[in-house]
């Protein structure tokens, strides 16, 4: 049991807050890790019941889709109320305090909103967003209320709403197994590594191109990498300095002593 209210006794290593002090553009990368410590489920955690049976390739790829859209959908909501019931943890709430003082970038891979109701801004969700499905067939953004897209019982299949607009299906936003990347949001996070002295890579395994690559992006434009994870990653060996802690203790110390 941790507690990230007691930061007193949490050592932030110097070369860690040296590099934040010393930054005026900051990039904080995260992964699933970040929200780990508000319980979020990971995709093999949230195939239980009518799910369990499947490979997650076939709950969140286009031929999964194709093949049983009930079951997406059924799936995706699902996971939408698990975020819901969840809360942002000391290292979401750490980051929007940060940004009140700095310029730091968030750029998730997390479909989950849990920076957001922390109070940040999130400059891109590389991955998509379990509240932002879209037509499947003519990509117009669908308005759903949170009955909609979240109050599935555990263990249903459920239609997929029609579009307003071409009746076609409503489709999650997450980005599936083989789909490419939203430019718009790969080219922000891009851009700023590029822009960045300093580059946080936080609860990433490091193992999803080409989120995976920016770390290296990064380094190479000229930006320190810190890497905040218990274990040793993929990413690691970019990191300039590879600091062994968790989000939600990690992050409250490193910007309490900012
Ligand atoms: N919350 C979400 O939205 C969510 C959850 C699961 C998976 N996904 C998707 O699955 C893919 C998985 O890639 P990934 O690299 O994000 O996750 P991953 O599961 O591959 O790796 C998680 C990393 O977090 C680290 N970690 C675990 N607990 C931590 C903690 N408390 N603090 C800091 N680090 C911790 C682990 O050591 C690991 O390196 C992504 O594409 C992502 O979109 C999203
Ligand atoms: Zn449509």
């Amino acid at each position: 049991m941790t507690h990230p209210q007691d930061q007193s006794s949490v050592v932030v290593p110097e070369p860690v807050v040296d590099a934040a002090r010393g930054a005026s553009r900051i990039v904080v990368l995260t992964g699933a890790g970040m929200s780990a410590e508000s319980g979020i489920a990971t995709f093999r955690d949230a195939r239980t019941g009518l799910w369990k049976d499947f490979d997650p390739k076939d709950l969140a790829s286009p031929e999964g889709w194709q093949a049983d859209s009930d079951l997406v959908w059924g799936w995706y909501r699902w996971r939408a109320e698990l975020v819901r019931r969840s809360e942002p943890n000391a290292g979401h709430i750490a980051l929007a305090r940060w940004q009140e003082r700095a310029h730091v970038d968030i750029a998730t891979q997390n479909v989950d909103d849990l920076h957001e109701r922390a109070g940040a801004t999130v400059l891109s969700h590389v991955h998509g967003s379990l509240f932002e499905p879209y037509c499947s067939d003519c990509g117009v953004r669908a308005q759903l209320d949170d009955a909609a897209m979240s109050e599935a019982e555990a263990d249903q299949r459920v239609p997929p709403p029609e579009c307003p607009v071409c009746g076609g299906l409503i489709r999650p936003g997450a980005v599936w197994f083989g789909e490419s990347l939203p430019e718009d949001a790969w080219a922000a996070a891009e851009d700023a590594v590029r822009a960045a002295d300093l580059v946080l890579v936080v609860g990433t395994s490091g193992v999803v191109y080409p989120f995976a690559g920016l770390p290296a992006i990064a380094r190479s434009a000229g930006a320190t990498v810190v890497e905040i994870n218990p274990v040793e990653t993929e990413v690691s060996d970019m990191a300039d300095y590879r600091w062994r802690a968790t989000a939600a203790v990690g992050l409250p110390a490193l910007v309490a002593q900012l």
